[in-house]
């Protein structure tokens, strides 16, 4: 089993991480910026593997194999989009603006990249059918706030974000949205072996914010299930 919000064991925040284990199995949680201190890794996505770890149980530092390294740097922040999952999103949305990209990943001709900041841009004075599949990490809420504000000007914003409905992000800022759809299975990163460690949901904001449907879609056969409304 893997989660991915918890009680860092080693900060005591109530975020995103890992379970790790030690010699003896499942142990504890960490933060991944307590994550990046070392540990052992349990996960069914990827295979146990050891770091360097400021816990005297641990002296042994184990080689970390490179096909490994993607996933325990920091760049596992920014788990760019299932190529299957974005064709299958932009059939239906025609997107003209990514909103959090790279040169290297944008998947819109129009794109803000870090250095831009898209949480300083008008999205709306550069498109109006917006994809943002944001870094993962601590600062979620602030770009999901950013969606919010900027949905009332824009005909469609589309967010793939991971699935947490028990945090106060989801709680203040996804349930504006007009549709959640959870999202069946997990999907791959772009040039990954590992599936995202994460469920995740993709979010939809129109001008509307007065309700919310919830639905569950089978992404790779492009089928859904609807659950219910709120008014
Ligand atoms: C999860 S990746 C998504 C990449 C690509 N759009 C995709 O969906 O495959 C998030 C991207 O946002 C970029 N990013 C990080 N902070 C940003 C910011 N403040 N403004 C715009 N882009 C940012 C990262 O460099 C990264 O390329």
């Amino acid at each position: 089993m893997t989660e991915i919000s918890g009680w860092c064991s080693h900060c005591g925040q109530y975020t995103e991480g890992l379970y790790l284990y030690n010699a003896s199995g499942l142990n504890h949680f960490r933060c991944f910026i307590c994550y990046q201190k070392g540990g052992k890794v349990y996960s069914p996505d990827i295979p146990s593997v050891s770091l360097p770890i400021d816990s005297p149980n641990v002296k042994e530092e184990i080689k970390i194999p490179s096909s490994l390294k993607p996933v325990l740097s920091s760049k596992r922040m920014d788990w760019e989009t299932d190529p299957l999952l974005f064709t299958s999103l932009n059939q239906m949305f025609h997107f003209d603006l990514d909103a959090a990209a790279s040169k290297e990943n944008a998947l819109c001709e129009k794109y803000y990249t870090e250095k831009e900041d898209t949480l300083c841009q008008v999205w709306h004075q550069d498109g109006q059918r917006i994809f943002l599949n944001p870094p993962y990490g601590r600062n979620i809420h602030k770009w999901m706030k950013k969606v919010c504000e900027e949905s009332p000007f824009c005909e469609v914003i589309v967010c793939l974000i991971a699935a947490r409905p028990d945090t106060s992000w989801w709680w203040n800022f996804v349930l504006k949205a007009s549709e959640v759809w959870f999202l069946k299975g997990r999907w791959q990163s772009k040039g990954s072996s590992f599936n995202c460690p994460f469920p995740s949901a993709v979010v939809i904001y129109t001008p509307d914010q007065s309700s919310t449907v919830f639905k569950w879609w089978d992404w790779k056969k492009n089928l859904f299930y609807e659950a219910s409304r709120i008014d």
